[in-house]
């Protein structure tokens, strides 16, 4: 969370440590409410400056019983800002309230049947029977004097409530699910009527503020240096910038030698001749691949690029005079994750690899302008800004490129044919209009090779794997179910195209056990 943040109504969301609070967050921007994850310990101090036009409480793996279980200040339910708190957060809120919660020896999970009996306020539109989404342990025995019951399912006597004095509203499912399908509705209630929400925030209005940010911080003699990576991150950001401040942008495209086809001239008309933007390209092909020869252990390929590409990063941004800053693409999941935002460490940790990350050493000042945005709204910016829908919608491409995806020895030779074969499995992807159904997409050159026969006589030549997932959050993943008249498709124009290649299989592993990339 930061000074962008101050937008005209915001919703605070307190994670209790649910897989779902960033979702709820997403779901809250999507009805153009902005949105922000807090810890629950937020102080009242904190809540004063982001001052919001209503808090939810996420669920949480907790029992309220729990020892040390999260809990927030009791503080906050006299603030006459309303509360909705959901799963945990309704317990423990109606714990600190008063109500009597029941421990459960068994988890409650899955569809349930809600029978609402108060059809209005929180879910008001909403119909009388509907299926809503569980997953709970604990589940409240007594409301006691202070509470109204606004709906029950079968084996949940309060499955939504309210506070008879307080604006305070809880439910025992989960709103933020699909599988609670009309969980927009009881949104809509909670952030327009009850919370009194405009729903006036947009995404326009965001960079706005981004832009006027950028130029309140960078003086009218400093640059600010941007490294490209081709990726959509990187892109935006340049694009952000530039509109920000001009030509006090210098961006720095480093060709490690193992990019994509075509990748150098896309990124240089891209932002060098369409957006006008000031771009270097380091040329440094030769020095990675030399490098990289003879190298085949995956992880000392990620090192010797990462570090051939720090040094090539810092010779070109000395040469930038006056460069004050540099520019990164962090996300707002990287700042939840590495604990840096009112979320803290009560959100979830996840492993995450550093894409591009320069270290902190290179002595620059930091900028980050996405740093309050999700993934598909850094996307939306990206559209809003002008960039071309096949840079906004790219896949995600490691740092290390193609390095990690030529099994074995790293030669021009075989990047080559990996390039050509990604290549067309890329063209018949887009064809098939499966490029923005499928998460990533991409060929992997393996470091075997197989007979074949062509025409009347014998081959011994590469196999290239073709790798297609679909997932949200590229922790987890299941193949994708290309048709096999697509599959052939590919499979015959890699062979017939690319010299060296006599055999194409498809990976169908999900992840786990296995990883998306195979090194
Ligand atoms: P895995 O292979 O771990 O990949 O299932 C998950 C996601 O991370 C990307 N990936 C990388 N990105 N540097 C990066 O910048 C890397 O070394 C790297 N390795 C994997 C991968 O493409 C997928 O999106």
């Amino acid at each position: 969370m930061n000074a962008s943040a101050g937008q005209s109504e915001t919703i605070v969301i307190l994670d209790f440590g649910s897989q779902y609070a960033q979702l709820i967050a997403r779901r809250v921007r999507e009805k153009n409410v902005y949105s922000v994850l807090a810890r629950p310990d937020v102080t009242l101090e904190e809540i004063r400056q982001l001052n919001p036009k209503g808090l939810i409480f996420t669920g949480g793996p907790s029992s309220v019983y729990d020892n040390g279980a999260p809990r927030c200040l009791p503080e906050l339910f006299d603030l006459d800002i309303p509360i909705l708190g959901i799963c945990y957060g309704m317990q423990i809120s109606c714990q600190i309230l008063g109500a009597e919660i029941k421990p459960t020896d068994s988890r409650e999970f899955g569809r349930a049947s809600l029978s609402i009996t108060q059809p209005d306020g929180l879910l008001k539109n909403v119909p009388a029977e509907t299926p809503v989404w569980m997953s709970h342990g604990d589940q409240i025995l007594n409301i006691g004097e202070n509470f109204v019951a606004l709906a029950q399912t079968p084996t949940c006597p309060y499955a939504a409530i309210k506070h008879k004095t307080k604006k305070f509203y809880g439910l025992q499912f989960h709103p933020e699910v699909t599988h609670t399908p009309h969980g927009s509705e009881i949104f809509d209630n909670f952030l327009y009527d009850i919370c009194g929400c405009s729903g006036l925030w947009q995404m326009s209005s965001l960079i706005d503020s981004i832009i006027a940010d950028v130029r309140e911080k960078v003086g009218p003699d400093e640059q600010v240096i941007c490294g490209l990576s081709g990726g959509v991150d990187s892109s935006v950001v340049a694009a952000i910038l530039h509109k920000a401040i001009g030509d006090r942008l210098a961006c720095i495209f480093v060709d490690n030698g193992c990019l994509r086809l075509n990748e150098v001239e896309l990124v240089e008309r891209t932002f060098g001749e369409h957006f006008k933007i000031n771009l270097t390209t380091i040329h440094a092909a030769d020095d990675f691949l030399g490098k990289l020869a003879g190298v085949t252990e995956p992880q000392e390929k990620r090192k010797i690029i990462g570090h051939t590409f720090i040094d090539a990063f810092k010779d070109a941004a000395k040469k930038i005079p006056n460069a004050k800053y540099l520019a990164q693409g962090t996300l707002y999941p990287d700042v939840i994750e590495s604990g840096h935002s009112l979320a803290g460490e009560a959100a979830n940790i996840k492993l995450h690899h550093n894409v591009g990350g320069l270290p902190e050493q290179l002595g620059f000042d930091l900028i980050e302008p996405l740093r309050d945005l999700f993934k598909d709204e850094v996307r939306r910016v990206g559209e809003l800004l002008g960039l071309p829908e096949h840079l906004v919608w790219r896949h995600p491409f490691p740092g290390p490129g193609l390095a990690v995806r030529c099994l074995g020895e790293i030669t021009k030779d075989r990047l080559d044919v990996l390039r050509k074969a990604d290549n067309i499995l890329l063209e018949e992807i887009t064809a098939a209009d499966l490029y923005r159904k499928t998460a990533q997409t991409f060929a992997v050159l393996l470091p075997v090779r197989s007979v074949g026969v062509m025409g009347d006589g014998r081959t011994y030549e590469n196999v290239v794997a073709i790798r297609s997932v679909d997932t949200s959050d590229f922790m987890t993943a299941d193949w994708s179910r290309i048709p096999y008249d697509v599959l052939a498709t590919i499979s015959n124009r890699i062979i017939n195209e690319v010299r060296g290649v006599n055999r194409v299989v498809y990976d169908i592993s999900s992840k786990p056990p296995a990883t998306i990339e195979w090194e």
